[in-house]
């Protein structure tokens, strides 16, 4: 196994918990997809959720990406960073009047449409404020995208999208309203997908969609395929960039774009993830009856995501070169489920050490909480240590 990189001297006068990020393994990210998208009909869109770090922001904002949000915050704060308005898409099962408003008032790029009342009240207030709303379908496909069933989006079981016995209303809605521009189809079928097949089945329902539209009379300019591109975590080197040659030669493959239309992504772990490492150091090692724990003092109120998904970080001692050991490496949170790895090999351990959690960029930062009344995780850059 190949160990990361890091300043540990720098880090001695750092408190920790702290979220590092490897500014250059970033722009290495960017390049790549740069590179994947450059004179092809693509706008990919960088969804917020996954870290909306605004120092991450404005150096995603400073490639030309767009941004997905989902809130109301984080279109204003998409904004703030640099994202043009023109650039920015709006999903969200649940979004608000003011929510609405905000988009509105700032003139976004797109409302990837959920619901048949969401549609109303889009209608309603765009007639109010005397604006016409560019708007998507964002349709439930019934894809399985075969990843964790808490990040899977696109099933019939699953609260996103309209299904298609909706869509005859909502073309008639759209027919009869001023205030609704119809632009685009939009789909999402969930995150950590590592079998692109599952993009492959998205492409064959977005054809067929498209076809049942035109039999309609209807084209559009924009078709959204959402993101959902998994990277592995358990690659020896930890922190690989993501497949995105594989990935948009996929789509390239299975979708052939019409005249004049765009095709959008709204990419987000496979971004940022492999930047990010979670930098704690061990307060405690405990003997346990049975096995030994490593107590750190970053918790599940840092990085949420071995708690809520079973998910596998890499774990390293970056301050010790001895013998490895097995531990449990713990936090400190008060619930059983505060466990970052089970039987993880380390190189043994003593107060002090500085642990990483590897490939923590994505859905780390932003899923941070204070729970137990502890603070949020600071971050620090590699590029202004
Ligand atoms: N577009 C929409 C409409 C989404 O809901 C999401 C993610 C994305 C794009 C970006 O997907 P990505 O490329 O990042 O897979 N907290 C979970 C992941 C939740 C993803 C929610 N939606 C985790 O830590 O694994």
């Amino acid at each position: 196994m190949i160990k990361g990189q890091f300043p540990v001297e720098k880090f001695h006068s750092l408190e920790t918990p702290f979220y590092y990020y490897d500014m250059d393994l970033l722009r290495q990210t960017l390049d790549a997809v740069k590179k994947e998208v450059e004179g092809k009909n693509y706008i990919v869109h960088y969804a917020l959720k996954a870290n909306a770090n605004p120092r991450i922001l404005r150096e995603i904002a400073s490639y030309g990406f767009g941004a997905d949000c989902v809130s109301g915050n984080e279109i204003l704060k998409a904004l703030d960073c640099g994202f043009p308005a023109s650039k920015i898409a709006f999903a969200g099962v649940g979004k608000t009047d003011k929510e609405i408003k905000i988009g509105l008032d700032n003139g976004i790029f797109c409302f990837n449409v959920e619901s048949l009342p969401e549609m109303e009240a889009i209608d309603r207030l765009a007639s109010e404020t005397g604006n016409v709303a560019p708007v998507a379908l964002r349709i439930n496909p019934n894809v399985d995208a075969h990843t964790h069933r808490y990040i899977t989006t696109g099933l019939e079981e699953n609260k996103f999208g309209l299904n298609e016995s909706d869509l005859p209303k909502a073309i008639d809605l759209i027919e009869k309203s001023k205030h609704l521009k119809l632009i685009g189809m939009h789909f999402h079928i969930g995150s950590q997908i590592t079998d692109l097949s599952s993009f492959e089945d998205l492409c064959v329902k977005a054809v067929e969609l498209q076809n049942w539209f035109s039999q309609r009379g209807i084209s559009f300019e924009v078709l959204n395929v959402g993101g959902g591109l998994g990277i592995n975590y358990h690659h020896p080197n930890h922190c690989p960039v993501a497949d995105f040659e594989a990935y948009f030669r996929l789509f390239a493959k299975y979708l052939k774009l019409q005249e004049n239309q765009t095709l959008h992504f709204e990419l987000g772990r496979s971004f940022v993830a492999p930047c990010g490492s979670l930098i704690a150091r061990t307060t405690y090692v405990k003997e346990g009856t049975t096995k030994k724990f490593l107590i750190t003092d970053a918790g599940m109120s840092d990085l949420i995501r071995p708690a809520l998904y079973q998910a596998f970080h890499h774990i390293e001692n970056i301050s010790s070169d001895k013998e490895y050991e097995t531990y449990d490496v713990v936090g400190p949170v008060c619930e059983s489920s505060d466990v970052f790895g089970e039987a993880v090999l380390l190189n043994q351990s003593r107060r002090g050490d500085f642990i990483a959690i590897r490939s923590a960029g994505a859905y780390g930062e932003t899923m941070a909480s204070m729970y137990n009344c502890r603070a949020l995780p600071r971050s620090y850059f590699s590029d202004s240590l």
